[in-house]
């Protein structure tokens, strides 16, 4: 779903950087992948954990290091699920999203000039996402690469969109980190910048993916789906032809049709409520797990989102999905409690899905702002009706989920409570 983007300073990498532009040409892999039984975490969680100040909410989680994990749709995937540490959107990220035990997987949906979809997070993100600049590819971008300028004071800047590209030549590009090298005089020097945040250690050139490779490749995995159809960031109808954004939308119904998988698998979203809308009126199998997502609040206010509630309910939206701000707020006492836009949800029967825990940076966060964003995703989880699921960009799911789970029960609310307090909230 949504991660913030962040325009990244150029980071001074450490010695063992690897040459994306000098990666050879990758061997097409094959995407027959097995099904994933043995879930590990990687040393993360336990990472986090060990850094906790001393104290139950420590002592709860620690109890659970030794657990056996396992694959869970409460945990849905994040541009593959591994993105801060593998480039998203890939075959590589959807295997360690998988392997970390993700049990939705979700694939960004954007359209190629021959209408084909592919897996990215941004329809014109390709020069931050891919080592397209440094190919001859470059050539083909909306706006090419053009040198940093000292002399004019402008930064290095290119613009790629998938539109830009037939799906054969977007599937000869490799993934890497988003980043780029602000200063760049080359284009091979544009591919660096890779925020110190994420790392290039699994940048070796990532799998690209059309959007029915995804879908075959997480049916044999046997997870279930959640596509993300972006906006379109050229104007529709594409190229001035029968390309419509209905027929856009359509075409992501069909493609789940033409593959025979059951739509009770599929969760589609869309900030786009047109493109639910017509789900909804024309594909109303596949709209019954529809996810709005809502960020009107952002633009209009709460109550705005609050009132368009109302419009999704008699639209016939069943899940709406407000980024994490938008469901508590504090009461007198200073207590973390849902808010009108949760409660209003939860009195119409809509579900809820909520994004991001991590919207910018490091896992503990390190702002005031922060930390209480990673927390009010706690008090969400007691007050939906069902258990309630996340979006997580990072690398320790299980340990975020049993946090949750945790803090949705009576006793870890009241932990909770003290060590908000505690934490000046
Ligand atoms: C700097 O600006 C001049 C005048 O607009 C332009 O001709 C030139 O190409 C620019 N140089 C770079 C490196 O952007
Ligand atoms: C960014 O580009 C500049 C100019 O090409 C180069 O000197 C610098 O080393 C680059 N930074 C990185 C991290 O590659
Ligand atoms: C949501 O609210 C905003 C602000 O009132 C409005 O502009 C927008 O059209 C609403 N969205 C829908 C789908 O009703």
């Amino acid at each position: 779903m949504l991660f913030q983007h962040v325009p990244v300073v150029a980071t001074l990498l450490a010695a063992a950087v690897i040459e994306v532009a000098a990666l050879p040409k990758r061997a097409q892999q094959s995407l027959g992948k097995h099904r994933v039984t043995n879930i590990e975490l990687g040393p993360r969680p336990y990472y986090l954990v060990d850094n906790m100040e001393a104290g139950p909410l420590k002592d709860r989680l620690g109890a659970c290091s030794e657990d056996a994990m396992r694959p869970t749709k409460f945990s849905i995937s994040h541009r593959g699920g591994a993105c801060l540490q593998f480039p998203e959107e890939t075959v590589e990220s959807i295997m360690a999203g998988t392997r970390m035990g993700a049990g939705i997987q979700e694939c960004d949906v954007a359209f190629t000039k021959d209408r084909q979809f592919v897996c990215r997070h941004d329809q014109c993100d390709l020069h931050t996402t891919t080592n397209i600049v440094a190919t001859e590819l470059g050539a083909k971008c909306t706006q090419p690469f053009t040198p940093a300028s000292a002399a004019n004071g402008t930064a290095a800047s290119a613009k790629c969109c998938t539109s830009d590209l037939t799906l054969a030549e977007f599937k000869t590009l490799c993934g890497k980190m988003d980043g780029f090298n602000a200063s760049a005089t080359t284009p091979e020097d544009f591919l660096h910048g890779t925020p110190g945040w994420r790392t290039d250690l699994y940048a070796t050139c990532g799998t690209v993916l059309a959007h029915k490779e995804f879908i075959a490749l997480v049916d044999g995995l046997g997870l279930d789906f959640t596509p993300e159809l972006k906006a379109p960031a050229v104007p529709m109808p594409f190229e001035g032809g029968d390309y419509t954004f209905e027929a856009y939308a359509q075409q992501l119904a069909d493609e789940y049709r033409e593959a025979g998988v059951d739509f009770a698998r599929v969760y589609p979203q869309s900030f786009q409520f047109a493109a639910v809308r017509y789900w909804l009126e024309h594909e109303p199998a596949f709209a019954r797990q529809a996810v709005l997502l809502d960020e009107s609040g952002d633009r209009a206010g709460l109550e705005a989102a609050v009132a368009n509630l109302t419009r999704y309910k008699d639209a016939g939206v069943n899940i709406v999905a407000p980024p994490l701000p938008y469901l508590v707020e504090l009461d007198g006492a200073n207590a973390i409690v849902p808010s009108r836009y949760a409660r209003e949800a939860k009195r119409l029967g809509l579900q809820i899905i909520t994004w991001s825990l991590e919207r910018s940076g490091p896992w503990p966060p390190s702002t005031r702002r922060d930390r209480r964003a990673a927390l009010i995703i706690t008090t969400r989880l007691s007050s939906t009706p069902r258990p309630a699921t996340a979006t997580f960009t990072g690398s320790s799911t299980c340990w975020r989920a049993r946090w949750a789970l945790w803090a949705s029960s009576r006793i870890g609310r009241l932990r909770l409570r003290t060590m908000l307090t505690a934490w000046g909230f």
